[in-house]
Order: structure tokens, then sequence, then C-alpha cells
């Protein structure tokens, strides 16, 4: 079966866990946006989480959202205030994933994660949902990612 990880990474996390699924056999697309986040994690926090409160989807650079010949995807964003980052706020949009096996990989500072949960059992009902705590410090919670595939 033939299986892609797509992901957004502000700041490492989710790069490791890219790593991770590769290892696992997965094809990885890792998406770009044309501007960082501030390198102050206040500024960054503040910006980056209430662009993610009002659902802003951000200018990707080059996105290829074509998954024709992938059977199950996985998809990785780091929590933004609760929810999904606004470059994934992107994908979602973009990327046709009816009929397609679906698992999120969220990847946050320790923080719950209730509206991004909300909006996946809202959206996506069938699809599998792992939250790692911190993974580039933490490498022992990639270990949970093969339990919930
Ligand atoms: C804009 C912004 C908002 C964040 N909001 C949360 C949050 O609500 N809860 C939480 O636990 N962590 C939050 N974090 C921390 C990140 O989710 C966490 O560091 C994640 O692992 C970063 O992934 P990355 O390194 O792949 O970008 C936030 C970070 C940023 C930059």
């Amino acid at each position: 079966m033939s299986k892609l990880f797509i992901y957004y990474s502000n700041s490492g996390n989710g790069d490791v866990v890219a790593s991770k699924m590769k290892d696992l056999g997965y094809d990885i697309r890792k998406v770009l946006t044309n501007y960082k986040l501030s390198k102050n994690l206040f500024l960054a926090c503040i910006k980056g989480g209430f662009h993610a409160t009002i659902k802003k989807k951000a200018k990707l650079n080059n996105y290829n959202n074509d998954v024709t010949n992938y059977d199950e995807i996985c998809i990785g964003s780091p929590i933004w205030n609760g929810r999904f980052s606004c470059p994934i706020n992107t994908v979602l949009k973009n990327t046709n994933l009816e009929n397609k096996l679906l698992t999120f990989i969220l990847y946050s500072g320790g923080g719950e994660a209730k509206k991004a949960y909300q909006r996946i059992l809202k959206e996506y009902p069938t699809a599998k949902i792992i939250i790692l705590k911190q993974p580039k410090s933490n490498l022992g919670e990639l270990d949970r990612i093969e339990e919930l595939l």
C-alpha cells in the first residue's frame, strides 16, 4: 500500500517525525511557506496563534496536492493555540482526502489540542489521531507512532 506523510514544521519537531515516517515506509512531502514565524517565541505565538484561531490559510510554496497514487495519507502539524497550523489549514482545504485512510500526527509543546481534535472528529470522523509532546527533545515519543499505525 502506498503511503504519504504531508507535514509542516516551523522549528524542527515535524522534521523528526518525518524522519521516523520515512523509516516506516512513507513518502515524505514537506509543506513550505514563503514566510517564517518570528524567532521570538512570544511574538510567534501571538501572531501564529491568532491566525490559527481565525483558521487562516497560509500561502504555500509550490504545494503539490496530487495524492491520487496514495491509499494512505498521514498529515503532520504543529499545534498552534490548540489548533492546526495555518500551512496545514491550506493543505486540508486544497487536498482531496476522500476515500483515503487518514491519520493525523500533531506535535505540541505539551498542551492539549482540543480544537484540532474537535475539527478532526467533525470533518474526518474515521481518521486516527496522535499527539506527540515536543518529539525533537523527547525522541521516545516517536515510538508511539507505531502503536497508532
Ligand atoms: C504560533 C504557535 C502556537 C503554539 N501553540 C501551542 C499550543 O496551543 N499548545 C501547545 O502545547 N504548544 C503550542 N505551541 C508549541 C508547538 O506546537 C510545538 O513546539 C511543536 O512541537 C512545534 O512543531 P515544529 O517544531 O515542527 O514547528 C505553539 C507554537 C507556536 C509557534
